[in-house]
């Protein structure tokens, strides 16, 4: 089983991570790590699906609530696994042997039991719970155990931790990995739903069905697009209406592995497409395959986006789309109409990864370039980042209509852009690693 000695080391690193971060930030001796509460919609019973929270899940791949972590220097993890006596949920609380064997468990009906635990587990030595930093968001739950307001979410702690989150160890690779490697089976089956001419939910059934995960295990709503729907970034209706007659398939769909996300986007075309948009969807492979051979150690993030919109424009200017010179297009941010996200952002436990703007693990932060607000990383890369690379290129009406007779509308070919845009747009996606010789593309791999 190759994820057992990944865990194992991977354990054994967080352990010194851990250990570090307590030195470095001070205070405390040991960390008490909560996944989180059931929420209820308002005025009701009834819950959204359960997400454990990000620092619990980068411990324990145990996505339940009222688990509770506890985290000592040098000393095994303690595991309280709380299992409710209840008969109208199904209570089964399953460890992996390769994830048990690392970790001490205690068994627990409540939650509320780990207060009597902190008083003294044998073999265990519990340092005084104001010396415990706890990390979670039902600071009730902390109050209620003993450990005092000062404790609750020490914000030097959780820069240091979220700083630390970008670079995977091997088992978080090899999650992400696997999660990869399922979801391509998903956007195989979707690909040939599309080319039968499936409706949005048919090809969004077929993805799901392809990867054996139900609606709610997937890390973030599949967006699944036909045509001019390709242009609404975070599309999340699913049509039902037959896709006989589309010609563009914009399919934004990951999975989970261990709690480890994949976030992969094809755009796919048919037989009948508008060859123009096929050319621009080759266009548009071959700049984010180039965008990914620029990865390497010790690069701003932000020179990728650069490159990103350096390329996106000269494809406005190849295809027709645009006109003019490729520095007066990139001096009046012309491509920013076209591609208004950002080219990446870091990826793992949760789909945009916490500490993309952080400049250092004492929680300074970098700003994205004023031109590109919604970039997500200003880091520099560094070997074991995962981070996604996703030019896009859209006619998104709500941006473009303003600029008809702008300025910079003058640069842009209306007659071409109206015609194109009944076919939405186009966004390529792959999860990257940084490696110590350059990278490695998690996302194209045999399946
Ligand atoms: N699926 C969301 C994103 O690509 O960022
Ligand atoms: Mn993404
Ligand atoms: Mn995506």
């Amino acid at each position: 089983m190759p994820f057992a000695t990944h865990y194992a080391q991977h354990i054994e690193r967080l352990q010194a991570l851990y250990t570090d971060a307590l030195l470095a930030t001070g205070h405390f001796d040991a960390v008490l790590i909560h996944s989180g509460s059931a929420r209820y919609h308002y005025a009701d019973d009834q819950t959204p699906p359960f997400r454990a929270y990000g620092h619990f899940s980068h411990w324990l791949p145990v996505n339940r609530p009222e688990q509770v972590l506890l985290i000592l220097p040098g000393q095994t993890p303690v595991y309280f696994q709380v299992v409710p006596r209840d008969f109208w949920y199904e209570q089964t609380a399953h460890l992996e042997d390769w994830v048990r064997a690392q970790w001490q468990v205690h068994t627990l009906e409540r939650s509320q039991g780990v207060a009597d635990a902190l008083q003294g587990l044998s073999g265990v030595d519990i340092p005084p719970l104001a010396r415990i930093a706890f990390l979670g968001e039902n600071t009730p739950f902390a109050t209620a155990i003993g450990l005092p307001p000062e404790s609750h979410n020490p914000s030097a702690l959780l820069h240091w931790l979220d700083f630390q989150r970008a670079v995977k160890s091997e088992y978080e690779v090899a999650c992400i990995r696997a999660a990869n490697r399922l979801a391509l089976q998903g956007h195989t089956a979707a690909r040939h739903a599309f080319e039968a001419g499936s409706s949005e939910y048919a090809i969004h059934m077929a993805y799901l069905q392809a990867c054996h995960i139900l609606d709610e295990e997937t890390p973030y709503t599949n967006i699944v697009a036909l045509d001019e729907k390709a242009a609404i970034l975070h599309y999340q209706n699913k049509r039902r209406q037959s896709g006989e007659h589309s010609q563009v398939l914009l399919i934004d769909a990951g999975c989970k592995t261990h709690g480890y996300c994949s976030d992969i986007t094809r755009t796919w075309t048919r037989p009948h497409t508008d060859p123009r948009f096929v050319a621009l969807v080759d266009a548009m492979g071959d700049l984010q395959q180039g965008l990914i051979e620029r990865v390497r150690p010790g690069i701003p993030y932000p020179d990728i986006h650069v490159a990103c919109h350096e390329g996106i424009t000269d494809i406005l200017l190849q295809s027709g789309i645009c006109h003019g010179s490729a520095e007066e297009l990139l001096a009046h941010k012309v491509s920013t109409l076209f591609m208004p996200h950002g080219v990446g952002h870091l990826l793992g436990i949760q789909v945009h990864d916490v500490g993309g703007r952080l400049k250092n693990a004492r929680g300074e932060t970098q700003t994205p370039p004023p031109e590109y607000p919604s970039l997500r990383t200003t880091r520099s890369t560094a070997v074991g980042q995962v981070f996604t690379i996703e030019p896009g290129l859209y006619f998104i009406p709500v941006l473009l209509e303003p600029e008809r007779n702008s300025a910079r509308g003058k640069f842009i070919n209306w007659g071409l852009v109206d015609e194109l845009t009944p076919l939405g747009g186009i966004r390529i996606e792959d999860n990257v690693l940084v490696t110590a010789s350059g990278v490695e593309n998690l996302t194209r791999v045999r399946i």
